[in-house]
């Protein structure tokens, strides 16, 4: 692979001599969903499949960007000097929200560069491809330039970028999960915190199964910000008795002692799934750990379902992904991944039956929705780096 796209960046930008390569990987979400804004714990994992990227350092001021899965657009070319958001500029914004962000905290980038970009992420599968980009590019920009700053700041750095620049407003999971991903490990994160703790995933005779819905997902950065808001106004009603300063600090037994605060029925709701998930998410890494491969599943069909009637991000698609596989032999867990609104689902699937689970779940979702799903085996791999 790598190789075939150093011949491909040499055909683009004319010769391959200095050339290096990178990767930042796609992520799923095991558990823990919409709880990365809300001071909650997160459970992702690092995928194999992502975004592979060759490099080379200009002398000029010239950053120039081709993407082998936009071949139709060209080589995207702008100055170092003019570090806007521009929509024909499509998506080179993403690299390029990634110097501008370096450049706020303070990294110098003093002279352009040119990259080849290639995604084997699904797009618009809620398996961040544009976080995958952005860590990929911050992985270049610190190895061009020697600058010293750790993979969290990248992480950082990233996330500011799609926040302050694309104007996505984002938690920091998916940053966190493709720059800290460790092969066959899922990392709990406390996004209050961002204390973390790599948690292997042992799934004996068990895979993870992700399955596209291939619902655009349309809507959802406008729904994505309307729940965002709502959690807000929740929690300030919340935050004028008690004096906290996240949703992810109560327990169960101190929302439902005080949710009558929370002056929005439809809030109370959003409220409950934020805490809730919270501590299903810390309660299914510690069933995982003690090898109770059951209870995490169980977990996994009670985030669902709150994602479901609670906070309302799911839609008939995912839902009839996630019912339809709840039915299947040999299926321990399934939930809808992300953000929501369409994109995929995960399920932990025992192996021997997985080929049937694809077999009946991919024909009964037709019948039900009218076209296809996308099945992928999911396996746990690295997080961003250089490649030798
Ligand atoms: C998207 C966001 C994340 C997170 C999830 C929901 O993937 O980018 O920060 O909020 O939705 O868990």
């Amino acid at each position: 692979m790598v190789n075939e796209l150093i011949l491909d960046f040499e055909k683009v930008f004319g010769s391959k001599e200095g050339a290096a390569a990178y990767f930042a990987p796609g992520r799923v979400n095991l558990i823990g969903e919409h709880t990365d804004y809300n001071g909650g714990h997160v459970f992702p994992c690092a995928l194999t499949f992502g975004t592979y990227a060759i490099a080379r350092k200009r002398e000029d001021k010239l950053i120039r960007l081709y993407s082998n899965n936009f071949k139709q657009l060209g080589i995207i070319e702008f100055s170092l000097d003019s570090l806007t958001n521009e929509k024909k500029h499509d998506w080179a914004n993403y690299p390029k929200g990634v110097v501008w962000a370096f450049e706020q905290e303070k990294f110098e980038v003093n002279s352009g560069f040119e990259i080849l970009f290639y995604g084997n992420i699904p797009n618009g599968a809620g398996l961040s491809s544009s976080a995958s980009i952005e860590l990929v590019t911050s992985v270049i920009i610190k190895d061009m330039f020697n600058f010293d700053l750790d993979m969290i700041k990248m992480v950082q750095i990233s996330k500011m970028a799609e926040n302050k620049f694309i104007g996505v407003n984002c938690g920091i999971m998916d940053q966190f999960a493709i720059g800290m991903g460790k092969e066959n490990c899922a990392i709990l994160l406390d996004t209050n915190t961002l204390k973390y703790d790599y948690a292997r995933i042992e799934l004996n005779d068990a895979s993870i199964v992700i399955a596209n819905t291939n619902k655009r997902r349309g809507l959802a950065d406008s729904k994505y910000n309307e729940r965002r808001t709502q959690c807000e106004e929740a929690l300030q009603d919340l935050a004028s008795e008690l004096g906290i300063k996240t949703l992810g600090e109560l327990t169960e037994e101190e929302f439902e002692k005080y949710e009558y605060l929370i002056k929005s029925s439809v809030n109370i709701k959003r409220a409950k799934h934020a805490v809730y998930e919270n501590q299903r998410t810390i309660k299914a890494v510690k069933a995982l750990k003690e090898n109770d491969l059951e209870t995490f599943g169980l977990l996994m069909n009670a985030s669902h379902v709150s994602l479901r009637d609670d906070y309302e991000v799911t839609g008939i698609e995912l839902d009839t992904l996630v019912e339809l596989a709840w039915k299947q032999k040999g299926v321990i867990g399934s939930r809808m991944t992300g953000a929501g609104f369409g994109g995929c689902t995960v399920s932990i699937v025992k192996n021997d039956c997985i080929d049937d689970f694809i077999k009946n779940l991919g024909k009964a979702y037709v019948e039900e929705i009218g076209y296809e799903a996308s099945f992928y085996i999911a396996k746990v791999g690295d997080g961003a780096r250089k490649l030798n």
